[in-house]
């Protein structure tokens, strides 16, 4: 689809985002100036079990999403009169949570009178890409908009996928996981270390007083443009097994009371290499077959420096990633990709039947 079909006048999106574990909302204009960006995380009521409890959070957007949208307008000082639309996410995602996100955005939409546009969380993460003004302070944006044909690094919790866009919404999947997502595998990772989750993060943190060369790790050897982390979450945990003198048996819970802050350091490292250069490794081998203008990291391993770093230094074409707090889940993804779904002359949905799609997929 060609991004003809601009409108002259400014649209206005208010984007609810609820697929996991953070109520988010945020206001934005045309696909790319933000004017509001709340994040209600219930993160910290998940850490005790090192990973996002479902219930919990549902449970916990349906006691925030209100105030947070209330919060989104304040902080944009804007009201309901001047929205021009409601974009939310409708997957992929946990199904509980994607509910309360979709009944409400539905609700208001009928409620309001405001045209509903139904968004893909993971086409939400590429379009984060598009911010590229704000009246909010602490952003570092890029100041034009990325060109096309561009290659999408999908990099999540959920997700590991390589996506060539021609233009707006008209993109080939080159390749995607056969198992774990990257960020999975660091969140398993973390918890085999005993890092607090969630794993990105902290495998980052506790990495940087390791050696990245202390142990060779092994690269899954799957189709060209596809990539699989289980293998290499198995790897670090024999390797764990290994350090402490332990056979394959030795129960993982049990691991990080027995290794060193060494040892958690270097294995920490070593994968957090791995993973990187796997990613690399596929986007270089895309680079040179498709040739795309730009390369856009996208998701929240996107916010990992060393990725950052490595993907910059190896690619020949300019690569652009989002503000760090715009790589993981945020609503203001979410409106963008509302705002460019309008531009585009895309549909709206009905809201008195959007449903939500758990599995959805690019
Ligand atoms: O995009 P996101 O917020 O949620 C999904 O759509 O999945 O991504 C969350 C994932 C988690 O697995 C988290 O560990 C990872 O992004 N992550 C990172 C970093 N920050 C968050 N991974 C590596 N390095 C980071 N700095
Ligand atoms: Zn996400």
């Amino acid at each position: 689809m060609q991004s003809h079909g601009i409108l002259d006048r400014t649209m206005r999106v208010l984007g609810i985002e609820t697929s996991c574990d953070e109520t988010a909302v945020s206001v934005v204009d045309n696909g790319n100036s933000m004017k509001s960006n709340i994040i209600a995380s219930s993160m910290k009521l998940h850490a005790v079990y090192g990973g996002v409890v479902p219930e919990i959070a549902a449970r916990s957007h349906i006691e925030t999403i209100i105030p947070t949208i209330e919060e989104s307008l304040r902080q944009a000082k804007t009201d309901w009169e001047q929205i021009d639309a409601i974009a939310v996410t409708y997957g992929a995602g946990l199904g509980g949570s994607l509910l309360i996100g979709v009944l409400t955005a539905r609700t208001l939409a009928i409620v309001q009178d405001k045209p509903l546009y139904a968004c893909n969380h993971v086409m939400g993460h590429v379009y984060a890409n598009f911010i590229n003004s704000t009246s909010l302070s602490g952003y570092s944006l890029p100041s034009s908009d990325p060109e096309f044909p561009l290659l999408a690094v999908i990099v999540s919790g959920g997700h590991s996928q390589l996506a060539f866009f021609t233009d707006h919404f008209n993109y080939r999947l080159l390749g995607r996981t056969q198992d774990d997502a990257i960020g999975e595998a660091f969140d398993k990772v973390a918890k085999i270390l005993g890092l607090p989750y969630p794993g990105g993060p902290s495998i980052s943190q506790a990495a940087m007083l390791g050696d990245d060369k202390s142990y060779n790790l092994p690269k899954a050897k799957v189709g060209k443009y596809d990539f699989s982390f289980s293998g290499l979450k198995t790897a670090v945990l024999r390797l764990a097994q290994e350090q402490i003198g332990e056979s394959y048996d030795f129960p993982s819970y049990r691991l990080p009371e027995r290794l060193n802050e060494a040892q958690k350091a270097n294995i920490a490292a070593s994968f957090q290499r791995v993973a990187i250069e796997t990613i690399v490794d596929k986007v270089l081998l895309a680079v040179e077959e498709f040739s795309p203008k730009c390369v856009l990291l996208a998701g929240g391993v996107a916010a990992n420096h060393q990725l950052r770093q490595l993907l910059a230094e190896s690619v020949s074409c300019p690569t652009l990633v989002p503000d760090s707090k715009l790589c993981t889940d945020n609503g203001a993804m979410i409106a963008a990709l509302g705002g460019w779904q309008i531009r585009c002359g895309l549909k709206s949905a009905d809201p008195y039947r959007l449903d939500i799609n758990p599995n959805l997929s690019m």
